[in-house]
């Protein structure tokens, strides 16, 4: 199990490109399932949950190269096995892998993806959507097996609004006959660009990012390029970065129209940050006043950016309240920062309190999921002393070369295996 070890307490300086949104990337290339031809894919993070589905895919006879941040995909060879469950039971985003699989194949058997540390994740917003469109859903203790000679083309209710159901509802809908209607649609950005890639390969697709997206059926799609937008949370945990280690960042390569409410955060609380058509450049981050904040659905300030703004609260005057609206198990890096220092009160699943601000201490701790382990990374930055950090590969998932990047900025920061 590798680990950072960081020495904090000084000023970075310099600018930071963000990478390829990993929450596009994978599902893009889930799509790909669905085009019998040649996909080329840009600016892809190469990441373990990308590398992850792209296994998962190459396993069954898919043909998938990288080139720097270009992949080059070709799914005609793909067979029906079902996808490694081994692969599949290690990573719950590869549940977008239903959809596609349908469409192209009838049919799909996977492992119940289990639980992981932000919360229960069940899947039942999934197996209602593939009902409503026809499929016939077997389980058993450990696995779902799906199958529709044929999905049927309808309105599609999802019973709450959830990111990869509605993508997966998108990608089953795309190639077939009729018109589906996916009611209550989540909006995020990553489902935007995942309709402008499949309407690049000849589908029929309206409205993603607003809450009814209205496909009509194709009978096949065709080869294309795309280039996949800015990570958003990437942006906004390097701009957190900034914040906490008081340090001039220019953040770019970046959507900053994808963190609206990220950035009102940051008005509302002092930072002043200069933004542009693609960067963000924190200017000062003196004398920020205490804030509460709530998680949302897009485009609500993001879950994934709870934690990050959590850690920017604990350097602001006063007393602050999260609520964590969308996930139960998200707050539990609050209690390794108050290891290094900070002053917090989980009241319960959803909800904490911070009590700012307070000087961070370097300490030993863990990375709990994807975005606290980043969290833990920018806190070891601003901490006075050195700080070690266990289970560095769960950073690995969404942050590329994380410690060569910011190592440019001159962070004091190792990895040891
Ligand atoms: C996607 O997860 C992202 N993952 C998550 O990012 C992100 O936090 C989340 O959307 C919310 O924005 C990928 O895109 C691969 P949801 P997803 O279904 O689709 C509940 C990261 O760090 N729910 O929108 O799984 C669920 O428990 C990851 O990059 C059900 O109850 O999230 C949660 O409380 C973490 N039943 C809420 O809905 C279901 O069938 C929203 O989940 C599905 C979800």
């Amino acid at each position: 199990m590798s680990k950072f070890i960081i020495t904090g307490g000084k000023q970075l300086s310099g600018e930071i490109e963000v990478y390829g949104a990993k929450n596009a990337a994978m599902k893009m290339i889930a799509a790909a399932v669905l085009i019998k031809d040649k996909v080329v894919l840009n600016n892809v993070p190469d990441i373990s949950d990308v590398q992850m589905i792209i296994n998962i895919l190459t396993s069954n006879g898919a043909e998938i190269s990288r080139d720097g941040h270009t992949l080059k995909i070709d799914t005609t060879n793909l067979t029906d096995k079902n996808p490694d469950p081994h692969l599949v039971k290690k990573m719950r985003g590869s549940i977008v892998l239903i959809g596609p699989y349908l469409a192209r194949f009838g049919k799909i058997k996977i492992p119940q993806p289990g639980g992981c540390a932000i919360g229960a994740r069940p899947i039942d917003i999934h197996l209602d959507v593939f009902r409503q469109m026809g499929a016939q859903i077997s389980e058993t203790d450990y696995f779902y097996e799906f199958k529709a000679s044929s999905l049927d083309s309808k309105t599609i209710n999802l019973k709450k609004v959830s990111v990869t159901a509605t993508e997966n509802a998108l990608m089953a809908a795309v190639v077939g006959n009729g018109k589906t209607n996916i009611k209550n649609s989540a909006c995020e950005p990553e489902i935007v660009d995942l309709a402008n890639f499949l309407n690049k390969a000849g589908a029929k697709i309206v409205g993603a990012g607003t809450k009814s997206i209205l496909i009509e059926a194709v009978g096949s799609l065709s080869g294309l390029e795309h280039t996949v937008i800015p990570d958003r949370i990437e942006a906004g945990t390097f701009c957190a970065l900034a914040v906490v280690t008081k340090s001039p960042l220019k953040i770019s390569h970046c959507e900053p129209n994808h963190l609206t409410a990220f950035l009102e955060n940051f008005s509302k609380i002092g930072v002043k940050f200069e933004k542009g058509k693609d960067f963000i450049k924190i200017i000062n981050s003196d004398n920020l006043t205490a804030t509460d904040i709530e998680t949302d659905v897009y485009p609500g300030l993001a879950t994934d950016l709870q934690a990050p703004m959590g850690l920017v609260l604990t350097q602001a005057e006063g007393e602050s309240t999260i609520d964590e609206t969308v996930f139960e198990k998200r707050l539990g890096y609050l209690s390794e920062l108050e290891e290094m220092g900070v002053k917090a009160k989980i009241i319960d699943n959803h909800r904490a309190k911070i009590y700012g601000p307070t000087k961070l201490h370097g300490r030993h701790i863990e990375s709990l999921d994807l975005r606290a382990g980043a969290t833990m990374i920018l806190a070891g930055l601003a901490a006075e002393g050195k700080t070690v950090i266990s289970n560095a590969q769960l950073v690995d998932r969404g942050y590329e070369k994380i410690e060569e990047r910011l190592q440019k900025l001159g962070a004091q920061i190792e990895r040891t295996n």
